[in-house]
């Protein structure tokens, strides 16, 4: 990938893709890092614009941790790929066979990299753009596509299937033409997806994953908390602010926060709330100090006293149990 990276094709939308996967190559090169993705840095890792990202996040890192005398800063991205990945695997523990549906996938490369064993099938579902240009990638790199061959990435999952989406539209229809079986669990990842869709279309979403789950299914899904939406969207529109355009309009592509009441929004989607927790907490469990966010010292410090501690959510869920009226 060079001067004709297919990656500038991407919309920005799928660009954010990029470079999540940028701040978690910066992470693998940590003593210890909370997440290792060998087939991720050699699908990516020789693009200029990822380089570049990752560069300014190793930077970034190093400075936070020189700043605040703490040994290892790790980016929220991988923080929270590793808290899905474990979710994942113990759910593979008590499961043999499910399915499991990455929306927004990205690129998210669990099907290579967990071994979630024959009985597990993994749909991706993104973007056109982002969809192809994955599947192009993996092809170039020999990830194995088909559960066929001898491939330099084996497949460790039952087989996997990429679905160029949009998710805000009529997606289900498609997905059930790909569905394995509507009589096994499913695991739905949602990471880093409903904040760039309006709170109808988020709900609209999640009330569709759960009519289609059966009562062993579950949810894993982040959402930036109202504060930090807000704050964004202030952050944005605030003359005052020194403006850098990448951030503005990575900004600019948020459309949502996660109402207060998570278990209430939750519940009226079809949802039953497991466990709610805060980024800033979960990345305790790793031994690793949370990258700041670029620009967030200054949200912090205008915004803060105003619309409370600017977070991002964490939620594990099961669908609700539906009450049948005798
Ligand atoms: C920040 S990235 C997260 C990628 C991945 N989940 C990860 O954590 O690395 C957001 C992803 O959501 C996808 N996305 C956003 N809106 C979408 C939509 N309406 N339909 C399908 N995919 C969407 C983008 O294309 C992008 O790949």
């Amino acid at each position: 990938m060079t001067a004709t990276d297919p990656s500038q094709k991407l919309t920005a939308v799928a660009q954010t893709a990029m470079l999540v996967a940028a701040a978690r190559l910066a992470e693998a090169r940590h003593d210890n890092p909370v997440l290792k993705d060998e087939l991720l840095e050699v699908m990516i890792g020789s693009s200029k614009e990822v380089i570049a990202a990752m560069n300014q996040c190793i930077e970034e890192t190093q400075q936070q941790e020189a700043e605040d005398g703490v040994k290892h800063v790790a980016s929220f991205t991988s923080v929270r790929m590793r808290f899905g990945d474990e979710q994942l695997l113990q759910f593979r523990a008590s499961h043999d066979t499910f399915q499991v549906i990455i929306l927004g996938a990205g690129l998210d490369t669990r099907p290579w990299r967990l071994n979630l064993g024959p009985g597990v099938n993994v749909i991706d579902i993104d973007q056109k753009d982002m969809t192809e240009f994955k599947r192009a990638r993996l092809l170039a790199v020999d990830a194995q596509l088909l559960p066929v061959g001898a491939h330099r990435f084996p497949l460790r999952c039952g087989a996997w299937k990429g679905l160029p989406l949009d998710l805000t539209g009529s997606w289900l229809p498609s997905l059930m033409q790909s569905w394995p079986s509507t009589d096994v669990p499913s695991v739905w990842v949602a990471e880093g997806l409903f904040y760039y869709m309006d709170e109808e279309a988020g709900s609209a979403l999640l009330k569709s994953m759960a009519s289609v789950s059966t009562p062993d299914s579950m949810l894993i899904m982040t959402h930036l908390n109202h504060a930090l939406f807000s704050a964004s969207q202030r952050f944005v529109a605030d003359r005052e602010f020194p403006t850098d355009e990448k951030i503005q309009s990575f900004y600019s592509t948020w459309k949502s926060g996660m109402p207060e009441d998570v278990s209430g929004h939750l519940a009226s989607c079809g949802w039953r709330v497991k466990s709610q927790q805060l980024m800033s907490d979960i990345h305790k469990e790793y031994g690793v100090t949370l990258a700041r966010w670029k620009n967030t010292t200054e949200m912090r410090r205008k915004y803060e006293p105003e619309l409370g501690t600017l977070d991002y959510w964490v939620v594990v869920a099961s669908p609700e149990p539906v009450v049948h009226e005798i």
